[in-house]
């Protein structure tokens, strides 16, 4: 697929490319925070290969979904640590 997918981003829509990594539109869009650490840190993506579990970030409702290896699809609802 080509073009751009509108992905929601803590409530708010966003055009990105398709067929690129959760973790790589959410960087472009400028989201440093992808999630909270227990000291309220914020958190965002180390290794890029689905290792360090850093860039987790709630997808359609589902915790804990490591952004770098997730591919934006059309309509999905992103919260992050912002
Ligand atoms: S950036 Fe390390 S698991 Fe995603």
């Amino acid at each position: 697929m080509t073009g751009n997918v509108t992905i929601v981003v803590d409530g708010v829509p966003h055009p990105v490319p398709a067929d690129i990594t959760l973790a790589a539109a959410l960087l472009n869009l400028g989201v440093a925070a992808f999630r909270r650490d227990l000291s309220h840190n914020a958190r965002g993506p180390v290794c890029g290969m689905g290792t360090c579990f850093e860039c987790r970030v709630t997808v359609d409702g589902v915790t804990n979904v490591r952004a770098c290896l997730e591919l934006v699809r059309a309509g999905m609802s992103v919260q992050s640590g912002a």
